[in-house]
């Protein structure tokens, strides 16, 4: 009997702790998800080098989309193109970025959270890409 009101009250404080888990941290665009995509994709999606249609320097052009159509859904990471392209495996010729690699599992997170939040990106936001690192600077 004493085990099974051990196992009870390990049961009980092991649901009271979960239930005291943080609440889950917003992303911050352009402290968290605007350095990842500048350095890792407006290389290939800008106005100069406009990959398969898709520019991402502004959250307007973001939001229009590529040859595919738009590929960011807000509330929806799992339907936006723009997430599921990073989740392909590196043999997929659509897998983003092209280079073998990849993005680190707490990059894609923020991406994913971002766009599940509701893809937040305010307006007067430009991203700049690599080739522009250097003009933009000095
Ligand atoms: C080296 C250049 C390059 C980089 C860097 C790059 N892309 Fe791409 N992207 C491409 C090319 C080329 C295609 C077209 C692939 C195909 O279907 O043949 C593409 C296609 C896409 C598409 C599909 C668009 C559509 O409408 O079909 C998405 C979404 C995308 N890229 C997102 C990203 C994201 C997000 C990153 C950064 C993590 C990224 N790309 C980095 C070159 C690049």
């Amino acid at each position: 009997m004493k085990l099974i009101a051990y196992i009870a009250i390990t049961a009980v404080v092991g649901l009271t702790s979960c239930m005291q888990m943080e609440p889950p941290q917003e992303v911050d665009f352009v402290s968290q998800v605007k350095p990842l995509l500048e350095s890792r994709c407006l290389e290939c999606h800008q106005h100069q080098y406009v990959c398969a249609g898709l520019n991402l320097e502004t959250r307007s052009l973001a939001m229009k989309g590529g040859r595919s159509g738009p590929v960011i859904l807000p509330g929806s990471p799992h339907q936006s193109l723009l997430y599921k392209v990073l989740l392909l495996g590196h043999e997929s010729p659509v897998a983003m970025p092209p280079t073998p690699d990849g993005l680190e599992p707490e990059d894609l997170k923020q991406v994913h959270d971002w766009i599940k939040q509701g893809a937040k990106w305010p307006d007067k936001v430009r991203l700049v890409p690599p080739q522009e690192w250097k003009t933009s600077q000095s």
